[in-house]
Formats: structure tokens, C-alpha cells, sequence
């Protein structure tokens, strides 16, 4: 090999769908990406442990003596952030909004969230081919629907895409591109609480600041987080995880695909499969700060620890998700998955992305039982976030 070669880029990332996860164990010492020291935490009981026990939490994690998680400042890193709270500080902030996203305040959405897929398939209908389903179905799908919810005119979509991708941003972008980028999000946060205030709708931000101004004691900086962690939250997770099924589903289950179109409740159970199996992202798990000395799993974790709790292992924790049914993606899970995480912080928009990527997944293959990836040789370019990797294009025939 020449030193040219030598020096040639990285080899290509594995899609997620082919990440390789260790076998679950007890708790152990291991590093965060950068070095920091923590713990690991990887198996399906521990990992519900840590992630529901109080004694575990995130606020410490941004204490001003912590070393830092990230060397860029961005959203998911933000101290404001409603993910960033802990016990009365993160109650306050979810009870904001906790009603709105339950089960069936979702379903009664549910029809214009399938108006929505149905127009956007019309659209890739129209296309010339091949297309590519990210930019047509697997990125507005999510940001119509959290844009419909939260009252955002479309005018705005593409200034919130470019913002999320600073605010998840992967370390590509320079520290004051995302601080400027960031700054003007925040800036759009903010007008837009005080023009929900002035002029409250049915939408969520005028929900958010009549339960706010009700419960008193909210910081501003803490909404404007809130309303900006939605944005992104609501969409930049379900694209990535619809942007990594589709490649699986395309490139390597085409098996599955005259069913998904067939019946919608088997693709409910594909879509959560899915979100068990296929990572969003590179990073696996979730951070917390040990407060005192607390035994998980036989094994003491000391006061002060930084605990990765790897929501990856512990969803192929053999002792709950048998090896055989693992990759059956119409059998129904065994148990919860691990993807939402668990306890106070699990994930609030659970339901509404299982609604949305089910509505997808089946009205898809109903509609385009040919579909197929135009060149399966085509190698992928990687969209990268902080906690997410997925097909930037992906081009498809039918
Ligand atoms: C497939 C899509 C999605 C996945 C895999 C996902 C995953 C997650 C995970 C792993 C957490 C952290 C849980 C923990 O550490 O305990 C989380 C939290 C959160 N997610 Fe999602 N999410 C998705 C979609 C959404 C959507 C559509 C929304 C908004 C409408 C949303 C809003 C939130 C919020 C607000 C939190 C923080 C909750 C809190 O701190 O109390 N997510 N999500």
C-alpha cells in the first residue's frame, strides 16, 4: 500500500441495521468516545434500573465541574433542555405537555397524519425515476406532521431543518456556525411562545404556555428549549429511523414488503421491530450521573459515575429477546423495547413516531408493491447528527 492510499478516507460506515452489539454482561468500567471515564451498563434489567432510578440522573452530567460531553456546544447537550432536568425541575416541564402526546390524544390525529402520507405519496407518484424517498417521503413526513401540530407555516420548514442540523450537529460544522445557528433557533423559539401567548390556538406551543403560565415557576430559557427540542425531537428521530428502515427493508427484506402493504396491524408490529433493531445512531446509549453509591445488577456503581446505560446490548438481552424471534419482524416484541429508554424521561413522542412509521411503512408498500432501491451497488452518503446516522439520498424505482 502507497502512503497515498494509506491516507485515503475511513472505510465506509456499516449501515445501522449491521452494527455489531456485544453480548450483555454485568456492569463494567469502560470510556465515553472522548475519553471520559464511565460506566457500562448493558443488560435489559439493568438498563430499565438506571434509566427509572432516581439515584441516576442527567442534571449533574452539566454540572460546571463535569467534564464535557461534547466538544461543540448543541441542543442535545443544551442544561435548559427539558431531557436535562431532573425530578420536580423535569416534572414541572413535562407536565406541560404530557397530555398531549398520550395514546389517545395520537389516535385522534391519526387520520390527517395518514392525509399527510397519502399527499406525499401522490407526490413520489408524479416523480420522474428513480427518486429519492428521503427528500420526498422519509424527511417531510415527520416535520409536516410536528410543523401541523406545533402551528408552523411551511415557509418555515427549511430554517428548522437547517437549524437541526447545527443543533444535532455530528462536530462537522464549525463551533460558531452552530452557536450563530443555534442563537437564531432560540431566537425563533422565543417570538414564537410570545406570539402563542398573545394569540393562543389549539396548537401545542399555545398549550405549552397556558400550562406553563398555570404552573408558574417555568423558566423562559427552559421553554424556548422545550419548544426548540420539539421541533427537532419531532422530526430528526423518525426520519433517521425511517431513512435506516427503508434500507434495510429495500436492500435486504424485500420479504416483507407484499405484507407491510397488506395489513396494517402486522406493519404496526414491523415498525416496532424496527425501532427495536435498528439503532438511530452511532453513540448507543444514554448518559447519567450516579448521586450516591447504588448496586445495579450485584455490582456497586460509585457516587459521582458517569453511566452509560446501552440501550442496544440490552435490547438483544438473550434473556428477554430470544436470538430466534430477534430478526422476525412481524412477531410482536417480548417485552418493551429499550429504544425509547424507560422511566421519567422515556421518550415522549413514542407513540406518535410508532403512529407515523407504521402509516408509512404500510401505505407505502400498499401503494408501491414494486418498490425497490435504484442501484443496491450505490454507496450510501451518511447524514450524521450527534445521536443519529441515516441515508442522506436514497433513490428508489418502483
Ligand atoms: C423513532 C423515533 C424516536 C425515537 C427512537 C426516540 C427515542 C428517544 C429516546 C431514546 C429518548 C431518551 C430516553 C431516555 O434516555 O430515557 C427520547 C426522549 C424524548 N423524545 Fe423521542 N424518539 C423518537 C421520536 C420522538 C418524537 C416524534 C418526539 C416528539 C414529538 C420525541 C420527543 C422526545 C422528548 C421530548 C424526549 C425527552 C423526554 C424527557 O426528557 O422527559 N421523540 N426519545
Amino acid at each position: 500500500m502507497t502512503e497515498t492510499d494509506s491516507k485515503e478516507s475511513p472505510p465506509a460506515p456499516e449501515p445501522m441495521h449491521r452494527l455489531h452489539f456485544e453480548e450483555p454482561g454485568p456492569p463494567c468500567p469502560t470510556e465515553l468516545p472522548g475519553g471520559t471515564p464511565a460506566w457500562l451498563v448493558s443488560r435489559y434489567a439493568d438498563v430499565r434500573q438506571v434509566l427509572s432510578d432516581p439515584r441516576f440522573g442527567r442534571a449533574q452530567l452539566y454540572a460546571p465541574d463535569a467534564p464535557a460531553l461534547s466538544g461543540v456546544p448543541d441542543l442535545v447537550n443544551d442544561p435548559d433542555l427539558m431531557f436535562n432536568q431532573d425530578g420536580p425541575d423535569h416534572l414541572r416541564l413535562r407536565r406541560t405537555l404530557r397530555r398531549a402526546f398520550t395514546p389517545r390524544a395520537v389516535a385522534r390525529w391519526r387520520p390527517w397524519i395518514a392525509a399527510i402520507v397519502e399527499e406525499l405519496l401522490d407526490r413520489l407518484e408524479a416523480r420522474p425515476q428513480p427518486a429519492d424517498v428521503v427528500a420526498e417521503f422519509a424527511l417531510p413526513l415527520p416535520v409536516a406532521v410536528i410543523s401541523r401540530l406545533m402551528g408552523l407555516e411551511e415557509s418555515a420548514w427549511n430554517r428548522l431543518r437547517e437549524w437541526s442540523e447545527h443543533a444535532f450537529s455530528d462536530g462537522t460544522h464549525e463551533g460558531e456556525q452552530v452557536a450563530a445557528a443555534l442563537g437564531e433557533f432560540s431566537a425563533f423559539g422565543a417570538a414564537l411562545l410570545a406570539e402563542r401567548r398573545r394569540t393562543p390556538g389549539d396548537d401545542l406551543v399555545s398549550g405549552i404556555v397556558t400550562a406553563a403560565d398555570a404552573e408558574g415557576g417555568v423558566l423562559e430559557a427552559q421553554l424556548v428549549s422545550l419548544v426548540c427540542g420539539l421541533v427537532v425531537g419531532g422530526h430528526d428521530s423518525t426520519m433517521t429511523m425511517l431513512g435506516n428502515a427503508l434500507l434495510y427493508l429495500l436492500g435486504e427484506r424485500r420479504d416483507t414488503w407484499p405484507r407491510l402493504g397488506a395489513d396494517e396491524e402486522a406493519a404496526g408490529r414491523v415498525a416496532d421491530r424496527l425501532v427495536h433493531l435498528v439503532p438511530l445512531g452511532d453513540d448507543r446509549g444514554s448518559t447519567r450521573h450516579a448521586a450516591t453509591d447504588a448496586e445495579v445488577g450485584g455490582v456497586t456503581i460509585p457516587a459521582g459515575a458517569i453511566v452509560l446505560a446501552d440501550c442496544g446490548m440490552a435490547n438483544r438481552d438473550p434473556e428477554v429477546f430470544p436470538p430466534t424471534t430477534l430478526h422476525d419482524l412481524f412477531a410482536p416484541l417480548e417485552a418493551p423495547t429499550l429504544s425509547f429508554g424507560a422511566g421519567p424521561h422515556y421518550c415522549l413522542g413514542a407513540w406518535l413516531a410508532r403512529t407515523e412509521l407504521q402509516l408509512a411503512l404500510h401505505r407505502l408498500a400498499a401503494r408501491f408493491p414494486n418498490l425497490r432501491l435504484a442501484d443496491p451497488t450505490d454507496p450510501i452518503v451518511w447524514r450524521t447528527g450527534t445521536t443519529s446516522r441515516s441515508p442522506r439520498r436514497l433513490g428508489v424505482s418502483w
